[in-house]
């Protein structure tokens, strides 16, 4: 499985950083929504779910957590811990996310508003969805 990471470019000085993001630009699709994840506890695994449609950009803004990506096929773990580099997961891709750390803010840029009707939450149901689809 591709495994995409975005390298978001850094304006930095001796005052410090500052990264823009940009529909278009640096973000690979129209941005209707951000939603951001905090304040995770203590072994909490999130996530479970995979997109029928919906793009997103994951960006860990503050300390490190890992996903878990499964293209059906192939499972893949990841470690989001810089805020210059974004995580892109398309549709079709369950994901889990895991080992949160106490400070961890992330940060999720997606293409479309919530939309309960666009998630598969069932894995075996992924798993079909995905075979049907290839
Ligand atoms: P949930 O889907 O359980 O989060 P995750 O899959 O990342 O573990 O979402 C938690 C709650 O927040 C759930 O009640 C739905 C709600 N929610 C929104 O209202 N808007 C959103 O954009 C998202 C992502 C979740």
């Amino acid at each position: 499985m591709e495994i995409q990471f975005i390298e978001l470019q850094s304006h930095g000085d001796s005052r410090g950083s500052l990264i823009a993001l940009e529909e278009g630009e640096n973000v690979p699709f129209k941005i209707k929504r951000v939603y951001y994840m905090f304040d995770t506890k203590h072994g909490v695994t999130r996530g479970f779910h995979a997109h029928k449609k919906l793009k997103q950009l994951a960006i860990p803004m503050k300390g490190s957590c890992r996903f878990l990506l499964d293209d059906g096929n192939d499972k893949v773990e990841v470690l989001l811990d810089d805020p210059s580099k974004g995580l892109l997961i398309d549709s079709f891709i369950w994901r889990e996310m895991f080992d949160f750390t106490k400070d961890c803010v992330l940060m999720i840029l997606a293409d479309s508003l919530y939309d309960e009707s666009d998630y598969i939450r069932d894995y075996e149901e992924f798993l079909k969805r995905v075979a049907n689809d290839s």
